[in-house]
């Protein structure tokens, strides 16, 4: 196994390294490690390593010349170049950072796998991006804290990989033992003497019966686990026994009825929260009425160079409230929101929030790849005014459902904000298929996390099966992600529907009468909304499409979508026209 670890404090590793297991495993000849020292390929006269960040603010930036010079000597500039054009990675680059996804034991195993990995430790201030555009393939941190630099995160890694070194450790057992290894924590240990101070070691490790120590030991770690850490429980290799005894732990649910339920939180910020939140006939269960009905999500419109038009923006989020919507969303997937840079959604989120002013609630977007990027936008959404912020779980959890991961997530949104948080639920790919026992999970332990966007696959039924599972922790649930399905989201108890905001009148009408006790009625107007929806059926570009609808409407000079944009053939605007004037005469706007 190779270290290289490219740092402009190479000395801080010496002590470190020249003890214990990293120094036999080193005299061993198991593992190699090469510090570099970044100032050394500083070029300049004064090995100038930083500078002030382009527009402005505290910090300093660190350059992007040394690093990947270094780079391009430690790991060659062909391979360099060749890894990240190709995705086949030879030499991991690994940088340091708060903003980098968990370490993990998985991570650590990836690593010894490969054999090699290149750690670049970065200082708090961070690297110019440039520099993780031409060498960085993957993005580290240790713990959800901060640290002055990327070093003492770089001396943790290279001691759980080197430890995975096989030869490294010299009894194979404690490594399977170890906490994380088997995907549980560990039990407790106990030496000599028997008794100290009155605490007296468990008997069961005294009678010499190993098959019972075995299963004592096991018990113990699953208890450990399931107290400080049950979102390991999830990943970890079970067998029927364990499961039992897990079981076992479990308190009896507590009962479902309003009086157990917890008081809300304050409500803050918003003239709904005051106006709406009601409490039920039952005197017990405050019950918020806030988040219900027809959630239009905006689109994003751009103009033929791609360029963001804020004044169609919000003319766009004027004309949604004046259709009737009840609520207005910005950005997600309809909005092209993976498309648009850190900047326009932070531009964009007061825009829309000023647009709206006050009408009706605003739902912003804030879901990122990183949660340093969610929790901004929070922060950003919450100074803003909007009402409530929506996020799908941290992109990366796709690859392997990290619970304490998309805890930590969600949590850390909920804090930045302080406003209520909507779980968007989406399948695989793009979201990462929350169970619904989760979903109840987390909206019971992280405080504000009370609404909940359910679409994953039979996104109907699982509507049902939320609605069923309702804890008092979820104060909204609503359907999405394809329309049609107001009237019997409605049917099935949910409280809201959110869906692209290309016929906001007509879906806010449909969720009307059906409050209002009139479902002939919304079905007649569902059934309108039918003909346009088989128009739009096997459409080359669905954004492209519901933004010409847009354009037809007067709310958008242009159909152009970043996310992909084909021009639609005359054919096919033919029958969007036609399934356009199905829906023509029950537009409010
Ligand atoms: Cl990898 N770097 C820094 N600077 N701070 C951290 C971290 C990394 N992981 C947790 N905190």
């Amino acid at each position: 196994m190779r270290f290289d670890i490219l740092t402009l404090f190479p000395d801080m590793f010496e002590s470190v390294f020249r003890e214990s297991i990293i120094r036999r495993a080193v005299e061993a000849g198991l593992v190699s490690i090469h510090l570099h020292n970044i100032r050394d390929y500083a070029l300049d006269k004064h090995h100038v390593t930083d500078d002030a960040p382009y527009g402005g603010g505290g910090g300093m930036v660190m350059k992007v010349e040394p690093v990947i010079l270094a780079l391009e000597v430690v790991v060659g500039a062909e391979r360099l170049a060749a890894q990240k054009r190709s995705g086949e990675v030879e030499a991991p680059v690994v940088l340091l950072t708060p903003a980098g996804r968990l370490f993990s034991q998985e991570i650590a195993r990836e690593y010894e796998r490969v054999g090699r990995i290149v750690l670049i430790c970065g200082r708090y201030e961070g690297l110019d991006e440039r520099a993780i555009t031409l060498g960085v393939t993957d993005e580290v941190s240790i713990g959800d804290y901060v640290l002055s630099g990327g070093e003492i995160p770089a001396m943790a890694i290279v001691e759980a990989v080197t430890r995975l070194v096989p030869g490294v450790l010299g009894d194979m057992r404690a490594l399977v033992d170890d906490s994380h290894a088997s995907g549980l924590l560990e039990y407790p240990h106990y030496t000599r003497p028997a008794t100290f101070r009155g605490l007296a070691v468990p008997d069961i490790l005294l009678s010499g019966n190993h098959a019972q120590v075995e299963r004592w030991r096991r018990e113990q770690a699953l208890r450990r686990t399931y107290a400080r850490r049950p979102d390991l429980l999830a990943r970890a290799a079970l067998s029927a026994r364990d499961r039992a005894f897990l079981n076992s732990l479990r308190e009896p649910a507590p009962p479902r009825d309003l009086a157990s339920a917890p008081a809300t939180s304050e409500p803050r910020g918003s003239p709904y929260a005051q106006a709406l939140t009601t409490t039920s006939e039952e005197g017990e269960r405050p019950m918020s009425k806030r988040f219900r009905g027809y959630y239009g999500i905006a689109m994003t419109p751009f103009n033929e160079r791609g360029d963001i038009l804020w004044d169609e923006l919000e003319k766009e989020a004027d004309w949604v409230v004046r259709a009737g919507a009840h609520g207005l969303v910005w950005p997600v997937n309809d909005s092209e929101f993976t498309r648009l840079a850190f900047p326009e959604r932070m531009e964009g989120i007061k825009r829309v929030v000023d647009a709206v002013g006050g009408r009706i609630p605003v739902i912003i977007g804030v879901a990122d790849v990183f949660t340093t990027g969610a929790v901004r936008l929070a922060e950003a959404s919450a100074r803003a005014g909007a009402d409530a912020v929506i996020a799908l779980p941290p992109a990366r959890t796709t690859m392997a459902l990290d619970r304490a991961l998309i805890k930590a997530y969600y949590r850390a949104i909920a804090e930045a904000g302080g406003l209520p948080v909507m779980i968007q639920n989406l399948s695989i790919p793009l979201g990462a298929d929350l169970s619904t026992e989760f979903i109840v999970e987390l909206c019971e332990e992280i405080p504000l996390v009370e609404l909940v966007k359910e679409e994953r696959e039979l996104q109907r039924q699982r509507v049902s099966e939320i609605v069923a599972a309702r804890s008092p922790a979820i104060k909204a649930i609503f359907g999405g992600g394809t329309v049609l399905g107001l009237v019997d989201g409605h049917k099935r108890g949910a409280d809201g529907y959110l869906a692209a905001s290309y016929v906001p009148d007509i879906d806010a009408q449909i969720w009307d009468l059906m409050e209002a006790g009139d479902e002939a009625g919304a079905r007649r107007v569902e059934d309108a909304l039918a003909v346009l929806e088989k128009a739009r059926r096997g459409t080359p570009e669905h954004y492209v499409d519901r933004k010409q609808i847009l354009v037809w409407r007067g709310v958008f000079s242009c159909n152009v979508a970043r996310i992909g944009t084909r021009p639609l053939d005359d054919a096919f605007l033919a029958e969007l026209r036609y399934g356009y004037q199905a829906v023509e005469p029950y537009f409010r706007v």
